[in-house]
């Protein structure tokens, strides 16, 4: 590792109207190290990125490189000083192929067509000296979504970059391709290339930083490493608070099965077969966590479930012995069920409406909220107030436009209307998808509340810290099928993460 590091924010600010982005930040990276930003979303980590890469101008501060003041005034004259960017939304053209995209802006003499042999010959070396395996010739939509973060590495690599920054690589990433991507940028390292990775998920950052500066609203909240930090410390640093990971579960004696599945099979939009013969029981006062990544029927199945998605022949559902298999959302709410859907802003709330309306939305013929045939307007904004403290749904007021909410109150909020219905069943797909850890803290603690009081839950989720930390007992589902179930206390994250992968 070399002495001098090889970049050097000072006393970075950045304000946008109403928001000061980045306050005094300062951080380093060496040559040969991976020095992560922590923070949840919204705490500055792309704005100070950003800067760095040319797409800003600070407000004050500076920028060194290698021990000078660096002018970075476009991403053209970041790549000039050998930084390169991975953007957390690829930049490559799908119709042309790995080399094309590379060539495309390069600084050519020749033209581009007479180029492509030498760039694809270029592009294997790259290739072959850190493990990236991607073929030049081949066009771009073909790739899968860990494939094409390669090509944005090569495409930096192939620059010439010696400090490569990496805006959340990891969100679009299964566990296995995680892995895959770590050994790479542990072979950049070593090469002395020097690394700036952000991420949210503590343990991918205890695992592969070197140092970590967390950020909370704009300003440095600590410097770090994994030898000094737990992914508790690191998520009270992010918060700025107390928090609690994982929610004591105490023991709960099960109950009857509430929510059972019959070999479910459902076709998904292209009709070919979502889910395959899916037989599952969950029940009463128990987590059932189904784990997976998403496109393996996941989504199908829950919308079965609800009500917006027929089965085929052969299937059944029920929840308390009433049977649902053919049943419409409303008829499968009756029967005690409450949804809380992957897609929030489609199948969740109605982002047009007002903060109250979202609440009221399944329940707006309440006699509750009824007298004389009228709506008791009183008694509705009481409720709604209720629901918002509860739930700490942050909103400017009852009357607000919910599109104007962040992802983590918009889930709160639906969280409070489906909490609130007294389910029997629970149904909560990505419960916390996107959602700060203070309002993720809070929704886990809500489910295993309900859990606790003999509530039946499956909580479909991609995130294995959210099943390890919450399910009593785990499934892994894989191209429609439900190919493992363990219990909790048996279960480890290396087993689910391969058989996640189909392993
Ligand atoms: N171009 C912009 N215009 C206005 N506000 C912005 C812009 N980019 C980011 N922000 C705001 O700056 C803050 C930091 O955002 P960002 O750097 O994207 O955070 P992070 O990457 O850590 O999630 C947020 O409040 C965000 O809304
Ligand atoms: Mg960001």
């Amino acid at each position: 590792m070399k002495t001098a590091p090889l970049l050097e924010m000072r006393n970075i600010t950045k304000r946008f109207p109403g928001v000061l982005a980045n306050d005094n930040v300062s951080f380093d990276v060496r040559g040969g190290e991976v020095h992560t930003l922590l923070g949840e979303n919204g705490a500055g980590k792309s704005t100070l990125m950003k800067i760095l890469f040319g797409l800003y101008q600070p407000d004050s501060g500076e920028v060194r490189l290698r021990g000078e003041v660096a002018s970075i005034t476009s991403p053209t004259s970041a790549i000039e000083k050998r930084v390169g960017m991975v953007h957390q939304h690829f930049m490559l053209v799908p119709t042309l192929t790995v080399a094309e995209n590379v060539a495309l802006g390069l600084p050519s003499a020749r033209g581009f067509r007479t180029d492509l042999d030498a760039v694809s010959a270029r592009i294997l070396e790259i290739s072959e000296q850190y493990g990236l395996s991607v073929d030049p010739g081949i066009e771009i939509w073909k790739l899968s979504v860990g494939e094409r973060q390669r090509v944005e590495i090569i495409k930096a690599l192939y620059r010439d970059a010696e400090l490569l920054v990496l805006d959340e690589p990891t969100a679009v990433l299964t566990p296995q391709e995680v892995d895959d991507l770590f050994v790479i940028l542990r072979q950049m390292t070593a090469n002395d290339t020097g690394i700036v990775f952000i991420s949210h998920k503590l343990h991918e950052v205890l695992e592969l930083s070197d140092r970590i500066t967390v950020l909370r609203n704009g300003r440095v909240t600590g410097y770090t490493t994994p030898a000094e930090a737990n992914r508790q410390q690191l998520a009270e640093m992010m918060v700025g608070r107390e928090v609690n990971l994982s929610p004591d579960k105490p023991h709960v004696d099960l109950g009857l099965a509430r929510l059972q599945l019959r070999h479910v099979s459902v076709k998904g939009d292209r009709g070919t077969m979502a889910v395959n013969n899916v037989s599952l029981d969950v029940h009463a006062g128990e987590i059932v966590g189904i784990a997976g990544v998403s496109g393996n029927g996941q989504r199908e199945l829950a919308e079965t479930i609800a009500g917006l998605r027929p089965a085929e022949a052969g299937s059944s559902v029920t929840i308390d012995d009433i049977d649902l298999t053919k049943a419409n959302p409303s008829q499968t709410r009756a029967v005690g069920l409450a949804y809380v859907p992957e897609e929030r802003m489609k199948d969740g709330a109605v982002g047009d409406f007002e903060v109250s309306e979202n609440l009221l939305l399944i329940n707006h013929g309440d006699p509750r909220f009824r007298s004389r045939g009228l709506f008791d307007f009183a008694k509705i904004r009481e409720h709604c107030q209720r629901l918002v403290d509860q739930f700490s749904v942050k909103t400017p007021s009852l009357s607000t436009k919910t599109s104007a909410l962040s992802g983590g109150n918009i889930q709160k909020l639906i969280m409070a209307r489906e909490l609130d219905s007294k389910p029997s069943v629970i149904l909560a797909a990505q419960p916390t998808r996107g959602v700060d850890i203070g309002a993720a803290e809070y929704i886990h603690a809500e489910l295993v509340q309900q859990r606790n009081v003999g509530v039946a839950i499956l909580m479909i989720s991609e995130d294995l810290d959210e099943i390890l930390g919450l399910a009593d007992r785990i499934a892994v589902m894989f191209e429609g099928q439900l190919v493992a179930m363990v219990d909790r206390t048996s279960a480890t994250r290396e087993e689910l993460g391969l058989a996640m992968a189909g392993g």
